[in-house]
């Protein structure tokens, strides 16, 4: 398949990415900058022209998607527009410009996290676009039925972010385990799926 990946060089987009082309598929990567593919989720032109540069395709990764964290009582108007902007109609867009680009039968594979069903104090904005991705992505399976397929992969805390923040690995999930559950909805049939990643699959 031919499979354009939104975020490849990130902490999840990276190993996704080559655990995609592991398995035979031909990955166009994509990031915010960079001397390759490059495009700004908060802009809908800007994922317009991605899709004029990748041409026709079998499936869309999104593992980017920035959403801001802060308590209600912190965060200002431009923290919750840039979340809802950025990981919310980001990925909205993708799927939205995405169906003149993907053949029929592909699918897109979005993300949002942990926090979209269990929020935390200090996650209001990174809980309501996670939780909307969700229920966007159900709802469009239904829409696209037999045409496209829309699935979110749910990531607990990833090992690596985890390190990163100066924590122990666990209880997280490390980044080449994560890159099994989108590679699943890849491969797999179904549609309107909301799949929790917290552990690895075995
Ligand atoms: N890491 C975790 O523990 C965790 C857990 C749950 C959910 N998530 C979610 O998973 C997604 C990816 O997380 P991550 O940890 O892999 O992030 P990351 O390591 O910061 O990587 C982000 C990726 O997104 C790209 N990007 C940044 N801003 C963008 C924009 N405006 N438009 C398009 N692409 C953009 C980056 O490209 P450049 O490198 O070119 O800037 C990079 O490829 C996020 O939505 C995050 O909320 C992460």
């Amino acid at each position: 398949m031919r499979i354009l990946v939104v975020g490849a060089t990130g902490t999840i987009g990276a190993p996704l990415s080559d655990a995609l082309e592991a398995r035979g598929h031909e990955v166009l990567r994509a990031g915010s900058s960079g001397d390759g593919l490059t495009v700004d989720l908060a802009d809908p032109e800007s994922i317009g022209a991605l899709y004029e540069a990748t041409g026709s395709l079998d499936g869309v990764v999104c593992a980017a998607g920035v959403a801001r964290f802060g308590a209600l009582e912190d965060l200002d108007d431009e923290g919750f527009q840039e979340s809802l902007d950025n990981k919310l109609m980001g990925q909205v867009n993708l799927v939205r410009r995405g169906l003149a680009t993907v053949e029929e039968g592909g699918s897109f594979t979005l993300t949002s996290g942990g926090l979209s069903q269990t929020p935390a104090p200090g996650t209001v904005a990174v809980s309501m676009v996670g939780a909307a991705v969700e229920m966007f992505a159900r709802a469009a399976a239904l829409d696209l039925q037999g045409r496209f397929r829309v699935n979110v992969v749910s990531p607990g805390w990833v090992a690596e972010s985890r390190v990163k923040a100066g924590l122990q690995p666990m209880p997280g999930i490390w980044a080449k385990d994560l890159a099994e559950y989108y590679v699943d909805l890849i491969e797999g049939d179904e549609s309107g799926l909301v799949v929790n990643a917290e552990a690895a699959k075995s």
